[in-house]
């Protein structure tokens, strides 16, 4: 049995046709698809018969001299094939129509006409001669067309507003799969905020079905902090050279895909809606090493570690998307014990789906894996510790939609943080234990309490439209787990456990690193354990 080539696509189901058709003239309402290797979309323009048309061969026209990298220039064209509809571009005059351009004219898939004459180069190239000839012999007159991608020059009460529906992904090839059809009812604005959302949950499905996400990785091992004082002696205390280092061993390993869908006009150029999803996978995974003999306050300050491109989406003058994937790590550290502590920080994040702006919460799982955890501390003096370590890998999406009318980066952050809140307290007794971890566990006590966490927050650096105001910052996701809790020594030294919120406001008085004023005596170790991650769930 045979099938006509038309009977075969009557049965193709209309979800999987490309809703850019270059064989038929898009008057009044056209669309625009993604076909390049990174990415794939769609973008729906509407407007009236007249603010709406076409240039392309499907509406008679052929061009003749444009050039397919600029944006905003004056070609010459002519009508080929005047049955196609070439005049449909004079309803109600040229100027202020939106056309649609053929990919090799001009860098933007549609531009605004902004004047229309008979052009006094009326010379045709010898290539296109013969096709161009009527059978009467003339050829038809070359037109002049000023194309602009200053979509403000239109004037919206001439022609009416031009509305736009758009939605891609970053993975090639899947804009075919797309489901969500732009409202028929386009003034209903309660109906065009809830196709912005359905959009994005529909790319999200479609997401979860394919692979196609890019690589976030990176690894390395960094000093954070580190600085070195040659202690004079002091009384008791003979000279030594006293050292505060932080460091951080870091790793990312994971894929990122992403999703977008917005929704307002081109004339006026206004974008009402807008919606990003991020699909994420990824392992979070470090480990935190402090070593101090000097007390004082450490506080670094986010430092980058690493930044990266990963590929963007872009439909050219309306709306591009240009993420980065960086690593920043931060410390921050009160100290006035000889202090050495290693800590894993350990998190896999699958199949996560993070909506902005926030839907309900995050799909995916969130889940801590085994940290290892050493801690050894001088045991006979009364000291305070606190101490903070992040690692955060973030996501950066630059947003410019058209042409700076909305512009603004959207910021994910995946803090893995580490904690840890140490009290001690010398006994009487401490002077006079002279070896050992046990005579000195007895000798002095406190409380120790170490804490692990992630959170995933979304926040933007500009007002975006009514829904990303530039102060806020969304958590996504928040957890925190504890490591390791517990007291110990006698119990004078646990009365004096004062909680964290106390310490913090007694340590941020401290200045910066400076040499004991007592002696340190070396560290015993008060933990040495590993947590497993199912304990922690
Ligand atoms: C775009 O057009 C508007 C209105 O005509 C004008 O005010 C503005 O300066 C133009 N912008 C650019 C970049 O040419
Ligand atoms: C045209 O767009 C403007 C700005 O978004 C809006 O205020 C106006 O209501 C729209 N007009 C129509 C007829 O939709
Ligand atoms: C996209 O649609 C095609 C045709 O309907 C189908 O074969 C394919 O599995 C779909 N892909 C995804 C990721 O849903
Ligand atoms: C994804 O795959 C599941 C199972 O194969 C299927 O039920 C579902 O319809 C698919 N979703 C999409 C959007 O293709
Ligand atoms: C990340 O992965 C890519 C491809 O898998 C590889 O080319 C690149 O060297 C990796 N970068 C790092 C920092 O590991």
């Amino acid at each position: 049995m045979v099938f006509s080539p038309l009977l075969v696509a009557a049965l193709l189901p209309i979800a999987a046709q490309a809703a850019n058709d270059w064989s038929q003239p898009c008057f009044g309402q056209c669309n625009w698809d993604i076909n390049s290797g990174s990415g794939s979309g769609t973008v729906q323009i509407t407007g009236t018969q007249s603010g709406v048309s076409d240039l392309t061969t499907a509406a008679g026209w052929s061009i003749l001299d444009c050039d397919a990298n600029t944006a905003d220039q004056d070609i010459r064209l002519v009508c080929q094939n005047p049955d196609a509809g070439c005049d449909h571009i004079h309803t109600d005059g040229a100027a202020g129509t939106l056309v649609r351009l053929p990919t090799s004219c001009g860098s933007v898939p549609f531009a605004l006409v902004t004047r229309m004459w008979t052009h006094q180069d009326q010379s045709i190239p010898a290539n296109k001669r013969a096709l161009l000839t009527r059978r009467d012999g003339t050829t038809p007159t070359v037109k002049g067309i000023s194309l602009s991608t200053n979509f403000s020059e239109a004037d919206p009460s001439q022609k009416g507003n031009v509305t736009l529906h758009l939605q891609g992904s970053s993975i090639p090839g899947v804009a075919t799969n797309f489901t969500q059809p732009p409202p028929v009812d386009q003034l209903n604005k309660r109906g065009l905020l809830s196709w912005v959302g359905n959009t994005l949950k529909n790319i999200g499905e479609i997401h979860k079905n394919i692979s196609g996400s890019s690589p976030i990785n990176f690894s390395k091992d960094t000093p954070l902090f580190d600085q070195s004082i040659n202690c004079p002696q002091s009384g008791a205390i003979p000279a030594f050279s006293g050292e505060v280092k932080v460091d951080l061993n870091g790793k990312v390993d994971g894929t990122v895909n992403y999703g977008v869908a917005a929704s307002g006009s081109v004339i006026p150029p206004k974008l009402d809606q807008f919606g990003l999803f991020v699909g994420l996978d990824t392992t979070v995974t470090g480990t935190l090493n402090l070593d101090a003999t000097l007390t004082g306050t450490v506080g670094t300050g986010q430092i980058p570690l690493f930044q990266t491109g990963i590929p963007g989406l872009d439909f050219p003058g309306i709306l591009s998307i240009g993420p980065t994937f960086s690593v920043n790590a931060e410390a921050d550290a009160s100290l006035d014990a000889n202090l050495n502590m290693d800590v894993d920080l350990d998190y896999t994040i699958s199949g996560a789906q993070l909506f902005f702006p926030p839907s309900s919460g995050p799909s995916g799982a969130f889940t801590p894996g085994d940290s290892k955890l050493q801690l050894s501390v001088s045991p006979d003096v009364t000291a305070n510790g606190q101490v903070t370590a992040h690692l955060i890998p973030t996501l950066a999406f630059g947003i410019n939609a058209l042409d700076g009318k909305a512009k603004a980066t959207i910021n994910l952050d995946v803090d893995a943080q580490a904690g840890l809140d140490l009290s001690l307290t010398a006994s009487g007794k401490a002077s006079t234990a002279t070896d050992g971890s046990k005579s000195a566990d007895k000798s002095f006590g406190g409380c120790v309490d170490v804490t692990s966490g992630l959170t995933v927050s979304a926040g933007a650096d500009a007002d975006f439209l009514s829904i990303f105001d530039k102060s806020t910052s969304v958590d996504l996701f928040k957890k925190t787990f504890d490591l390791f809790k517990k007291c110990f020594g006698d119990s004078a030294a646990r009365r004096t456990y004062t909680g964290r919120k106390a310490r913090a406001e007694l340590l941020s008085k401290r200045a910066s690193i400076a040499c004991p004023s007592s002696a340190l005596a070396s560290a015993i170790s008060v933990a040495d354990e590993t947590v497993t991650g199912s304990s922690l769930q």
